[in-house]
């Protein structure tokens, strides 16, 4: 067996063997295989796909090729939540205490931003002194004390993931199907969670971004994740405009707390509802979908859920004061408004470029080193279906100077589109794939 004769045969649409997948996971991940040729692989499965076989063989390699995290020391069932990646998305931040405010564990180990898309550590580090740099022992402590924790992925959890992730960012190789499966449901299977719920997003700022193509997406993860012994479940819905309206680190903290006050911000308290009520099922921790709604609506008007935060906060070091006081939270200089260049209904707000134009300010990745700036990005006030009238302002625009300001607006104006007639809106939450 070679490298060479299994790239042929891969672009000739053949069927690779669980062996022949192996040697590849293996050889990548040793540095025997060379990039250009595993880059060379990826680009032909992009091309000719791959089979569910090969899928599955794909990702229990690469849950071989690093640790696999044992929770049995956390009491009760434990949960796991994963995003396919979206703008704005910040549900998580609200998801977890909200789970655990109902007595589910939550363990979870999550990502940075890269490209147009946020990720769940950069937004907590907003929190001043947090830490997602957690060893084992306090993993495992905090969740059963706190009920969550949330850590940075280590880099002896799917490392095949890790290499393999980096090589597709930059050879046009990450919207895969396959590769999209395998990457998110290796790190779940190894995170070892008896619940697994997935949050798959469709829409212009989402990997998929055709709708059917997301549903096959959701199917061939819960699949998946069933065919290897765990609960899953996942929610599919719209990622065609940013999730909510703030969109920026900080920002998006905010707005996560607002949820946890009560109040409905968008769809978002929506999402979170829905996810967490598909959670709860899934665990067995509720008779119907009414009554896990009721549980998860409790914990937020008693406060639970919010205080659950704080204690998340502290525990991973952070100042808890700044839940019930985001004035504590980074905050940028300066905050100017978009003007509206028309009157009109606004017809689409497209979602990854409202992440590019994040990305302009400083608040989002170019590269995976780049440092940012937690406290930029934008606030949205007008969204698909919206009214606006000349010169309303369309969003606040949170900079640290005023040529980034003006360059975000530029790109953020590209985004949006206006008709004079009230647009058709589409069902924000697709379909549920069990
Ligand atoms: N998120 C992941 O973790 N992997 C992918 O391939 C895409 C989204």
């Amino acid at each position: 067996m070679n490298t060479y004769e299994l790239i042929i045969k891969k672009r000739n649409g053949g069927e690779l063997s669980e062996r022949e997948i192996a040697y590849l996971v293996d050889g990548f991940v040793r540095g025997d295989i060379p990039d250009y040729q595993m880059s060379s692989f990826l680009m032909a499965t992009y091309f000719m796909g791959m089979t569910e076989k090969e899928t599955l063989y794909l990702t229990q390699e690469m849950i071989k090729s690093g640790d696999t995290l044992d929770l049995s020391a956390i009491s009760g069932i434990k949960a796991d939540k994963h995003s396919t990646g979206g703008v704005g998305d910040k549900t998580s931040l609200i998801l977890c205490p909200m789970l655990a405010a109902a007595g589910i564990k939550v363990a979870k180990m999550s990502g940075r931003g890269l490209g147009h898309t946020g990720g769940t550590i950069d937004k907590l580090e907003s929190f001043p002194g947090l830490t997602t740099v957690i060893d084992g022992e306090r993993f495992i402590r905090q969740a059963n004390e706190v009920g969550f924790v949330i850590a940075g992925q280590t880099a002896h959890l799917v490392p095949a993931d890790k290499k393999l992730y980096a090589l597709r960012d930059v050879t046009g190789t990450v919207d895969i199907m396959p590769l999209i499966v395998s990457s998110i449901m290796s790190k779940k299977l190894a995170s070892g969670a008896d619940v697994i719920v997935l949050d798959v997003k469709t829409g212009s700022g989402a990997f998929m971004k055709k709708e059917e193509d997301s549903f096959e997406l959701a199917r061939q993860m819960v699949a998946l994740g069933k065919n290897s012994g765990r609960k899953t479940v996942a929610v599919v819905s719209d990622m065609d405009e940013p999730l909510g309206f703030a969109v920026g680190n900080a920002l998006e903290v905010k707005e996560a707390i607002t949820v946890l006050n009560g109040e409905n911000v968008g769809n978002l308290r929506e999402l979170c509802l829905t996810l967490g009520v598909c959670t709860l099922m899934e665990a067995n921790m509720a008779e119907s979908e009414t009554e896990a709604r009721k549980i998860l609506e409790k914990g937020i008007e008693d406060g639970s859920a919010l205080k659950k935060l704080a204690e998340f906060v502290k525990a991973q070091g952070g100042d808890e004061r700044a839940v019930y006081d985001t004035s504590l939270l980074p905050s940028a200089p300066l905050k100017v408004d978009l003007k509206s260049p028309v009157s009109g209904y606004v017809s689409m707000l497209q979602a990854d470029g409202v992440g590019r134009a994040c990305i302009a300010l400083g608040g989002g990745r170019e590269t995976k080193d780049s440092k940012i700036d937690l406290s930029v990005g934008v606030v949205l006030n007008k969204k698909n279906g919206d009214y606006v009238n000349l010169n309303e302002p369309l969003a606040t625009i949170h900079a640290s100077d005023a040529e980034r300001a003006e360059e975000a607006g530029k790109l953020l104006l590209e985004c949006y589109k206006f008709s004079e007639t009230a647009p058709e809106r589409a069902p924000f939450i697709k379909g549920i794939v069990r």
